[in-house]
């Protein structure tokens, strides 16, 4: 036997591997006390603007990313008397809520703007004319004109009224905008038109809000939607004034900035002395602010063209970076042309510009963004080579890249006519891009399992907790916080069950009166629903109960067979926050209980009562039901107990097994599967493990494992047990270290008992792999498969590592596949499971070793050096938050750019069963961290802060804790109205 030798986990052990420590100047400054932790910028922020906090602090907020998971000021949608409200500052004014029925047409529109950007380092000079026409009186004698603009952001230089300067006795300066009275300006109803010029001064480098024009980098980008217009110029920034953007002009230095960019369509450039260049853009279609952009900057790009298909359009393509990444850029152009093909063959839709241009920028606080003709993407969601992306991260990149294309249509061509629609383009815009996704992954159920996954591990969460709302929420504090998984997700529930409910026809039928009548216009959920009914011809009234309900309704069902008249009965009854019943569509199949054929194929009924039953007849035997295939609503459905005799839940418990080895129904199969593991884990939680479930488990799990077929991915998930977040779902109260232990176990149970079979799985899916005769990385549907498959059972194998034999078998292999791995993903697996690897010398030495030759690899890569972050932050060791704090004090580490804020501090919060540890560390840790990001990027640290809200479901200890952190920073002077909002919701 080998003698173990222990190294106690500390800190210090893995000391050693870790790059040199920080040198910058603030993280050893003596002399300035600092609260906590070094900050340090990425990009060209000055110290200044880093600590600095101006005083008016109402910072727009943020959140996707994790969307598939705020700030407004004061909407404009509301009569300027909300001006008078001030915000969340250090008086502690509380910020004023917006109430969606609180939506007026705007008195003024804005028909018509000619920009000119004039771009200093430190200075940037904005002037617009604004061409006004009257609009539609408010019906409350206020018909006043209300430009926004964030004082914070602006300074106005000079405003003129049909070429006459204004005195500034004859408007009104806010923090929040500039009004001019109606008195000044053509009768409401009239034809004549006005033209506003303003002129004003921002200053982009000390942007740390990345809403507005900022800084990343060495480039100059925009962000605008919801409400970052208003922080480049004075102007109605909502979403129902849609203007042409006929002429923007953007000047700058030629050799710092030799490319400009902008909406729609270049018209002119050239140059000015021997320094400077300008660029004309104009975009011919009318659009919101939301979707301006502009982007100056010394960047690199690929180029290709696309044919539209039937008008024979030929569109330049166009994907920018920075220089170094301009290797990485092929995959999300093959993304953009399928995307353009998908949406003809689809939806017959056409690209309607002669350039589509995107380009990829470090600092950004989402995902990517659809702004005309001019997309701005985070690179995370654009870069990819096999060397630093892993396969998760090429699919992803895939379905953004289709998601902002979509919204050409879905958003763009069509859009909100207030915030309060916005899943009526996101939650149609993420439905399109799901769909797109799957048909390029050829695998509908592989999609659909990682749809729902998702769905439920964040959106039930969140639709359970203080945030809870429908998908057209009713109010908001600040519109950035409602950019959620309940808006994007659930919406894109709501949109599939049109789609279930119609037809793939009736569903295209729909979409085409939507745009027919639409277009070019700013409407509401209401129109969508309409074009759906009265294309179809069906009355969907009942069905637009879901966006006005918040929460995840319960579909109960119980079934009964008759063998006299063989009638099979199925009952269902439901529950929801709304008082009337919902319209569900539930699909239903029937299996032979004795063959295990189909009997009955999938068929959509209309639930549309409070308790209904459908019957089947003409069956010759008992079947199976199985229910909510492709899970056809978001619900959650429970089998009724009510009536039953003896022990319901081996009843059921049958049924899942029966489900899990015959369904035709890919995603129910897998369903069943999940199923018996949560029973298996939740038994295992309460110390009453039963031999019959664990039984039921040994045998899906042992036939998925023999299974010979090249569906891999499905395979994979089949074995994979459900995560934490899903199960924690099902918890009224969440012990998250007792959860984890109990799936830990749960897993180790499994990989004991089939440990040979998943090592020889492992070895001949690593022997397959090699056998393909190029080193290159393959993308296929199957060799992602392979790879996810082995993967996963990697994970198994090693989790055994209870003796110091079992931590030497499973960290040399983690090992030797981290040392053999082509590409990113087998890398970032094999890392993921030896920073959880604790113990002997050797095996400590692995998993330092992985680390140091991670980094090094990295050589300074940002998406790379990202999850290097996260795998650490991650890890399942008992001193992980003490290495993310000192991982916090890295050279690296900076909570100013948000890909990194999140790679550490966000994924720490996400591994619960540290972050939740009982002493509350974790969660001081997180409020720290969310209050010095508050003072910079108010977007990050309102979604951040979000990780403290859920405190009612940790119990008691846990929860004191957690709302003690929440007091906390509901005491923050001062404090941005996103993170205000948040907190104020979160201890309501
Ligand atoms: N329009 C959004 C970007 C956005 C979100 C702007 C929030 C302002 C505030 C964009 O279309 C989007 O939805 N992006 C997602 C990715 C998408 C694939 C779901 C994101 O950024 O996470
Ligand atoms: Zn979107």
């Amino acid at each position: 036997m080998q003698f173990c030798r222990l190294v106690k986990s500390t800190f210090l052990a893995s000391l050693s591997v870790l790059p040199p420590p920080p040198v910058a100047a603030f993280s050893t400054s003596a002399a300035r006390p600092r609260a906590f932790p070094a900050l340090r910028s990425s990009h060209s922020l000055s110290p200044k603007s880093v600590f600095g906090v101006t005083k008016h602090d109402r910072r727009e907020t943020w959140c996707p990313l994790s969307i598939r998971g705020g700030g407004a000021v004061f909407s404009s949608s509301l009569s300027p008397s909300s001006l008078a409200m001030s915000t969340a500052t250090e008086e502690s004014v509380a910020p004023k809520e917006i109430l969606r029925t609180s939506y007026r047409p705007l008195p003024y529109r804005v028909e018509n703007v000619e920009m000119n950007f004039d771009i200093r380092e430190g200075e940037t000079i904005v002037e617009s004319t604004l061409t006004v026409v009257g609009g539609v009186d408010g019906g409350d004698g206020n018909n006043d004109l209300l430009l926004d603009g964030e004082s914070d952001a602006l300074t106005l230089l000079s405003i003129s009224l049909n070429s006459k300067p204004l005195s500034s006795s004859e408007y009104k300066l806010t923090p929040d905008g500039l009004v001019i009275p109606s008195s000044l300006l053509p009768p409401i109803g009239s034809k004549q038109q006005a033209t506003i010029v303003t002129k004003v001064k921002i200053c982009p480098e000390e942007n740390t809000q990345l809403s507005g024009l900022y800084k990343s980098g060495t480039m100059y980008c925009t962000q605008c939607e919801a409400m970052g217009f208003r922080r480049i110029t004075y102007y109605p920034d909502r979403p129902d004034n849609m203007a042409v953007f006929s002429s923007v002009r953007i000047e700058a230095s030629k050799k710092d900035y030799p490319v400009l960019l902008g909406n729609g369509n270049r018209i002119e450039d050239g140059s000015i002395g021997d320094d400077r260049h300008y660029a004309i853009w104009s975009d011919p279609y009318p659009k919101p602010s939301y979707l301006f952009c502009i982007v100056a900057g010394n960047l690199s790009s690929i180029s290709s063209s696309y044919t539209t298909k039937p008008s024979g359009r030929k569109v330049h393509l166009e994907i920018f970076s920075e220089p170094e990444n301009v290797s990485k850029l092929q995959h999300a152009m093959d993304s953009l042309i399928k995307s353009m093909k998908w949406d003809e063959d689809t939806f017959g839709l056409e690209y309607d510009l002669e350039m589509y241009n995107i380009v990829a920028v470090n600092d950004f606080n989402m995902g990517a963004m659809e702004n005309k003709g001019l997309n701005v993407f985070n690179t995370a969601y654009v870069l990819a080579d096999p060397k630093s992306a892993t396969d998760t991260d090429y699919e992803r990149i895939e379905s953004v890249i289709g998601h902002e294309y979509f919204h050409n249509w879905t958003g763009n061509r069509v859009t909100c006519r207030d915030w309060f629609q916005l899943t009526l383009k996101e939650g149609l815009t993420v439905y399109r891009d799901q769909e797109f996704s799957a048909d390029m992954m050829q695998s509908a159920s592989v999609k659909r399992i990682e749809d729902v996954s998702a769905l439920r591990a964040r959106q039930f969460a969140e639709d359970a907790g203080p945030m809870s709302h429908p998908i057209r929420p009713e109010s908001y504090i600040s519109m950035d916080n409602f950019y959620t998984a309940t808006v994007y997700s659930k919406g894109a529930e709501v949109v599939r069950m049109y789609r279930t409910l119609l037809g793939k026809e009736g569903f295209r039928k729909g979409m085409d009166l939507y745009f027919k009548r639409h277009d070019g216009n700013a409407v509401t959920c209401d129109d969508f629903l309409a074009a759906m009914a009265d294309a179809n011809g069906v009355d969907l009234s009942q069905f637009s109960r879901w966006y006005s309900t918040s929460g995840t309704p319960t579909v109960t069902y119980d079934s009964k067979y008759e063998g006299e008249s063989k009638t099979f009965y199925l009952t269902f009854s439901q529950e929801s926050n709304n008082p009337d019943p919902l319209h569900i569509p539930v699909s239903v199949g029937l299996l032979d209980k004795v063959s295990g054929e189909e009997v009955s194929p999938t068929q959509v009924l209309n639930l549309k009562e409070k308790v209904q039953t459908f019957q089947f007849t003409g069956l010759d035997g008992d079947v199976v039901p199985s229910v909510l295939r492709g899970f056809s609503a978001p619900v959650k459905l429970v089998r009724s107990t009510k009536g039953s005799v003896g022990d319901a839940s081996a009843d059921e418990e049958k049924n899942w097994a029966f489900l899990a080895a015959r369904d035709t129904d890919g995603f129910n199969r897998w369903e069943a599967g999940q199923k018996l593991m949560t029973s298996l884990i939740f038994q295992t939680m309460r110390q009453e493990e039963s031999l019959r479930t664990l039984e039921y488990v040994f045998e899906a799990f042992g036939r998925t494992l023999g299974m010979d077929s090249v569906d891999y991915s499905i395979q994979a998930y089949a074995l994979s047990l459900p995560p934490e977040s899903t199960l924690a779902e099902e918890l009224d109260v969440v012990d998250p270290v007792a959860l984890h232990a109990a799936r830990g176990n749960v897993k180790k149970t499994i990989a004991r008992k089939f440990y040979s079979e998943i090592r020889a799985k492992y070895d001949e899916l690593t022997v397959a792999m090699q056998s393909i005769n190029t080193s290159d990385i393959q993308l296929d549907a199957v060799s992602i498969g392979q790879r996810r498959l082995r993967n996963v059972l990697l994970d198994y194998l090693c989790c055994i590592k209870d003796t110091c034999e079992e931590r030497e078998v499973a960290s040399k292999l983690a090992f030797s596949q981290f040392q053999a791995a082509n590409g990113m993903t087998d890398k970032y697996s094999a890392l993921s499971c030896l920073v959880s690897m604790d113990g002997e010398q050797d095996v400590v030495s692995r998993r330092e070793g992985a680390l140091q030759k991670f980094y090094d690899d990295a050589a300074g890569d940002p998406l790379v050096l990202n999850k290097w972050f996260s795998a650490q932050a991650l890890a399942d060791l008992p001193d992980v938050l003490d290495r993310v704090k000192t991982l916090v004090d890295h050279p690296d580490f900076t909570l100013s750019n948000p890909n990194r804020c999140r790679s550490l501090v966000s994924a720490f919060s996400m591994n619960a069963a540290h972050f939740h540890a009982q002493d509350g560390e974790g969660y001081r840790f997180l409020a720290r961290m969310v209050a010095e990001v508050d003072k910079l990027n108010p977007q990050m640290s309102s979604r951040m802060g979000g990780g403290l809200i859920q405190w009612r479901r940790y119990g008691k200890e846990r929860g004191a804790l957690m709302k003690g952190e929440l007091e906390k920073l509901s005491k923050l002077k001062p404090i941005s109205n996103d993170l205000f909002e948040v907190v104020s919701r979160g201890l309501k």
